[in-house]
């Protein structure tokens, strides 16, 4: 007998109380915030409702500063759009399944469309801090995977090629990239990051990986965004901080919301 919580039912739970709590029973489309993202929600206008993520099962606390962990539901057209404001990282508690619980909890609430965006470093000097780039692909090398047992999930276009044309409809000058996701919190070493260019990734960050394969075993269409705010660790002759990341993600966030919300009245 096992007396673990089995992760999928955990999510429908959660989506029953989103619904009551929000006062919208279907959602058709989530959108993740990242670090310093916030000033982008609110270029979706006024939500319908805000709930802290706390009020519902299974979410754990924010642990990082800027990460304000909030869902607000709001209205593009006809969609109801639930906005994740902050997320739970893989290398908060070693734990895969609470990294994906808030996606697992959209797509039981009747999310098919999965907007990941996230701050990341950049291995092209020609992407500078404040570039927003398109996810075409990823390397997972965070180590973890959500899916436990024989979870076979095809992953080969994991980043939906219809969503990333419909992204270039809006803004055609949108740059294409492999995000590479590391466990972290440590940012990467230059090594690591001589690494990541020879297996041909383009950027990196601690996040995304795991939710667009959540994404995906639920058969959502996945869009990413990264936005750089910063070139990765040896580019550059500084280090790297957490700070930097915030402030680059805030300067960027009004436009960065502007485009998701273009993006999303064309879906
Ligand atoms: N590395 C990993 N994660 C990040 C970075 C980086 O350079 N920038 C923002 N998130």
């Amino acid at each position: 007998m096992t007396t673990e919580i089995d992760p999928y039912q955990a999510a429908a739970t959660a989506a029953r109380v989103l619904a009551k709590e929000t006062g919208v029973v279907h959602h058709d489309v989530l959108v993740v915030l990242g670090s310093g993202w916030t000033p982008a929600a609110d270029e979706f206008g006024t939500p319908t409702a805000e709930i802290i993520v706390t009020d519902l099962p299974g979410f754990a606390a924010p642990a990082v500063a800027g990460h304000a962990g909030k869902l607000r539901s709001v209205r593009v057209g006809s969609l109801n759009v639930l906005l994740q404001l902050g997320r739970t990282h893989f290398y908060e508690k070693n734990d895969a399944q609470a990294v994906v619980h808030a996606v697992r909890t959209a797509l039981a609430a009747g999310v098919k469309t999965v907007v990941l965006t996230n701050a990341a470093g950049s291995l092209h000097t020609t992407w500078p801090p404040g570039t927003p780039v398109l996810i075409k692909d990823q390397i997972n090398l965070t180590g973890g995977t959500p899916l436990v047992g024989a979870r076979f999930v095809d992953v080969t276009e994991i980043y939906s090629k219809r969503l990333r044309d419909l992204a270039k409809q809006v803004k055609p000058d949108l740059p294409e990239g492999v995000y590479t996701a590391f466990h972290g919190p440590q940012y990467e070493t230059p090594a690591e990051i001589a690494m990541v260019k020879a297996i041909g990734g383009d950027l990196v960050g601690m996040s995304t990986a795991l939710e667009a394969i959540a994404a995906r075993e639920g058969n959502a269409e996945v869009l990413g965004i990264s936005l750089v705010t910063n070139l990765a660790a040896g580019m550059t002759g500084e280090k790297l901080n957490h700070e930097e990341v915030l402030e680059a993600g805030k300067q960027a966030a009004t436009s960065m919301g502007k485009l998701l919300v273009e993006v999303v009245s064309k879906l």
